[in-house]
């Protein structure tokens, strides 16, 4: 029923990113990330031509709530489509929103957090840049009585109530699985040539990636199976500030040169998102002279690198559901403004179709301070199950030639 509810929204928003002025700039941009048009916007359901104007409150107190919404940037392209889905969901459900992207700039995002608070909001829904770098406006939050929930990154501060995100080391063993196999890595002589790209050291989840794929992939490194050549295996050593593709892009082609330029066969990459295996997925095209196919990792189904997975290029992409994400984000809130006690209960009692654990253990905002945790289940997909995983439940069509376009964006 709550996968319905994600796919009438995904349709709405098909429909009112195109149609309805207000909400529509808010996660519009472009399915390609938009180009730095970063902005901050209000929606209200009383205002405009908003087709998902309700009569519902956003709640049973009978005022309508303000739920503020801070995602990082619009030039990475999955935080348009959570954006224009929490979004278009806390609407359609009464609430009225407040939008911002930060153009990936701290000083930013603490900037329209503040001001969101200044304008009055309920609750705030952030998805942090850097999770170290929003203490004074979580405090501030917290002397305000103002819940907090750290969407998909978590938030290294107390007044962080809860977290809502996917199981993060899960979508490094899955990438790391799925290099074990391809390369039949228990069976085949080997040994295998490999490399690493991590994530943002900013982003909280950055490191659980990575250690899901290195943990799968570790004990192949040191019987020899696998090397990595360039001898670089550090999180802190392989990881990408801002996630930038560019960033990517310029390492792995140093990567290359220094030690691959030779003839050296290069087998596999573990990248730990889309946007870092675009860089890579570049440098392997231009500056890289074996004639294999070398493995490629990724996640979020990008539309650039599920083109690039079709055309044989990134071998898979982890994805996360993010309309799912945003469904249990809703629902949490609405339980919170509503008054109620957080608990797994929350699980059974909003009757998702998708799977989602509720987590008391796994992340700390500070030491010893647990955040309770929903977190969902990603899954792989690959040129084989593309149309399975993405289309047939409605997240992405398929364009005149052949490729997938992202419902939402
Ligand atoms: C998200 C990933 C995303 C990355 C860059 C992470 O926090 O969990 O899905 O690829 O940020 O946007």
């Amino acid at each position: 029923m709550k996968k319905v509810l994600a796919l009438s929204l995904a349709l709405c928003l098909t429909l009112s990113l195109g149609a309805c002025g207000g909400s529509g700039n808010n996660g519009g941009g472009s399915s390609n990330g938009g180009g730095g048009n970063d902005s901050q916007q209000s929606s209200d359901n009383g205002g405009g031509n908003n087709s998902q104007q309700s009569d519902n409150n956003g709640g049973n107190s009978g005022e309508q709530k303000t739920v503020g919404i801070a995602m990082p940037t619009q030039d990475l392209e999955r935080w348009n489509r959570d954006g224009a889905y929490l979004d278009a969901q806390f609407q359609a459900a009464g609430y009225k929103t407040i939008v911002t992207y930060s153009n990936n700039l701290e000083e930013q995002q603490v900037n329209d957090i503040q001001n969101m608070l200044a304008q009055g909001v309920d609750l705030l829904v952030i998805a942090a840049i850097d999770g170290n770098a929003l203490n004074t406006v979580l405090n501030d939050a917290g002397d305000a009585g103002i819940p907090v929930i750290a969407y998909d990154r978590l938030i290294m501060n107390d007044n962080t109530s809860y977290y809502v995100s996917f199981d993060n080391y899960t979508v490094g063993t899955l990438q790391g699985t799925f290099v074990k196999d391809a390369l039949d890595l228990d069976n085949a002589a080997g040994p295998f040539n490999i490399e690493f790209t991590g994530g943002d050291p900013a982003d909280n989840n950055a490191p659980f990636f990575f250690n899901g794929a290195m943990d799968t992939l570790k004990p192949y490194i040191d019987s020899g199976k696998l090397n990595v050549v360039s001898g670089q295996t550090e999180f802190s050593v392989v990881g990408t500030e801002k996630w930038a593709t560019d960033t990517a892009l310029d390492r792995a082609q140093n990567v290359l040169a220094s030690y691959y330029a030779d003839g050296t066969q290069l087998d596999a990459w573990v990248c730990s998102n889309d946007s870092t295996a675009l860089g890579v997925t570049q440098a392997v095209s231009s500056d890289y002279t074996g004639s294999n196919t070398v493995l490629i990792t990724g996640q979020d189904g990008d539309v650039a690198n599920l083109r690039n997975i079709k055309d044989g290029l990134q071998s898979m992409t982890v994805y996360k559901a993010v309309a799912n994400e945003a469904v249990v984000t809703l629902d949490l809130v609405r339980a919170i403004l509503d008054g109620e006690t957080i608990n797994e209960s929350l699980i059974s009692s909003s009757g998702w179709d998708f799977d989602c654990a509720y987590d008391t253990t796994s992340y700390e905002t500070t030491p010893g301070h647990v955040c309770p945790s929903f977190l969902l289940v990603p899954d792989v997909v690959t040129a084989d199950n593309m149309e399975e995983k993405l289309v047939t439940p409605g997240y992405y069509t398929v364009d005149s030639d052949g490729y997938l376009v992202a419902t939402n964006g």
